[in-house]
């Protein structure tokens, strides 16, 4: 039996691993495999990357996770926020829970460093198991509103706020 994936703090060393896993996992979506490898090049020159995790696998890179800075005006106060994307996993070990355990990692580490709220762009059918919620970030102002944005307090207790505006990091302005 092979060893189950490792997940672990992306470090410099692995940029040209994770841009091929992102490519490899979005060939074949909608979304294309250009757009997010680039997204994620530009987070980083920005200093915009709150958290990025990947999978190791023997030895080889097979997913990866990024969270970034948000500008989150809750209430009318600032919240630390966090936008998760991309999440890839290479399409041979999908289904295998490599994607749900680099996510459920990346929120710990969100939580440990006392981010408030995170958002997604994704499947209503796959980011709710997590905690994700439409109701919830269609409580705040967005050019991405609607039932495939949602959001999620990263303390469970949490009282939702009422309202309120979010902004993704400047990069996603320049994917195009
Ligand atoms: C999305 C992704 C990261 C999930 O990783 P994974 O390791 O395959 O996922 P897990 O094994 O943890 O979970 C599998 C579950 O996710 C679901 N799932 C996988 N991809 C999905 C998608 N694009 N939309 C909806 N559900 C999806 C599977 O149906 C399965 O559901 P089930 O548990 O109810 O059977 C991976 O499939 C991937 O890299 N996809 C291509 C890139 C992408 O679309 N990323 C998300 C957009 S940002």
């Amino acid at each position: 039996m092979p060893d189950g994936p490792v997940i672990r703090a992306a470090t410099a060393a692995d940029e040209q691993a994770i841009d091929g896993v992102i490519r490899e996992a979005f060939a074949a979506t909608e979304f294309g495999q250009q757009g997010e490898a680039r997204l994620v090049r530009m987070l980083a020159a920005d200093g915009d990357v709150m958290v990025s995790l990947v999978a190791e696998r023997d030895g080889a890179i097979v997913g990866h996770v990024l969270f970034s800075r948000m500008g989150v005006e809750a209430d009318g106060a600032p919240l630390s926020g966090a936008g998760l994307a991309p999440v890839s996993v290479v399409p041979a070990m999908q289904g295998q829970g490599i994607g749900d355990a680099l996510i459920r990692a990346g929120l710990d580490v969100l939580r440990g460093q006392d981010v408030a709220i995170s958002f997604v762009l994704g499947h209503q059918s796959y980011y709710p198991r997590f905690g994700y919620s439409p109701d919830l970030a269609a409580r705040f102002a967005s050019p991405f509103a609607g039932p495939h944005f949602m959001a999620m307090m990263l303390d469970s207790d949490a009282i939702w706020p009422q309202g309120g505006r979010v902004d993704y990091a400047p990069a996603f302005g320049r994917l195009g």
